[in-house]
């Protein structure tokens, strides 16, 4: 079975004993974690990661494939330094998604879960990334590149590739590399978490017309308000 190196195997296993440590009823639902965590040393979920989580967990390594294979950030094969997701659903398609992703794919060379041959970018469709009132929507190692056109695209994989600081347009004001980020979500903060803001202005529209017209959910302050409430009273008359 492939295997790490002894230095690489010490620090792994030091590493996965915190994050097993943070299930101590079900030490097996550390699985998801440690993935990302061997993502973090080889960029993708390699063979002696897999042998890694198998045996740490006292799992098979059948039972290890089988969820590596079931969730797309789990990659088979080594990933770029970034993953570019672009949204293709049906808001962001209509929105310009599909004008984007034939534009990347054409500007790059290459498909879906396909890498640049420098190893910087690699290029998914994403099924939303759920942000959709940003539509089109870019995310770059899953941070947020709202509101995108064909011509931002591309200058934002042009600046990826030439190495050049990209700022996303929410959250953590830098995108890292894949590797750093995998070890974010395996449970090692960066220090990045709380930079930026995480609701934009669309998002906070609803928020700030429920105020406005003193909408409340049902059951709080007593009769409910708004839509929900004037379909509640509308159903109180027809009994009437
Ligand atoms: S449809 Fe693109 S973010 Fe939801």
């Amino acid at each position: 079975m492939a295997s790490y190196d002894a230095q690489t195997l010490a620090r792994l296993e030091a590493d996965a004993a915190q994050v097993v440590a943070r299930y101590p009823e079900h030490p097996r639902s550390a699985l998801l974690p440690l993935l990302h965590l061997v993502q973090s040393v080889d960029g993708y979920v390699s063979p002696a990661g897999i042998g890694f989580c198998a045996q740490t967990l006292g799992l098979s390594t059948a039972e290890v494939s089988a969820v590596a294979t079931f969730y797309t950030q789990y990659k088979r094969h080594p990933n770029g330094t970034y993953t570019v997701g672009v949204c293709t659903n049906t808001l962001c398609a209509v929105m310009g998604g599909d004008a984007i992703w034939a534009e990347l794919t054409e500007h790059l060379g290459i498909g879906n879960d396909e890498t640049t041959e420098d190893g910087a970018v690699t290029l998914e469709r994403v099924e939303c990334n759920a942000a959709c009132d940003y539509a089109p929507v870019i995310m770059v190692n899953w941070e947020f590149f709202d509101n995108q056109t064909p011509s931002s695209a591309t200058a934002l994989v042009d600046a990826l590739r030439a190495g050049e600081p990209v700022h996303p347009t929410r959250g953590a004001d830098r995108v890292v590399s894949f590797r750093e980020t995998e070890r974010v979500l395996a449970g090692f903060a960066d220090g990045h978490a709380n930079e930026g803001p995480g609701a934009g202005e669309p998002t906070l529209v609803g928020l700030r017309l429920a105020a406005e017209k003193r909408w409340t959910a049902p059951g709080e302050a007593g009769e409910p308000d708004g839509p929900a409430g004037a379909r509640k009273r509308g159903a109180k008359r027809e009994e009437a």
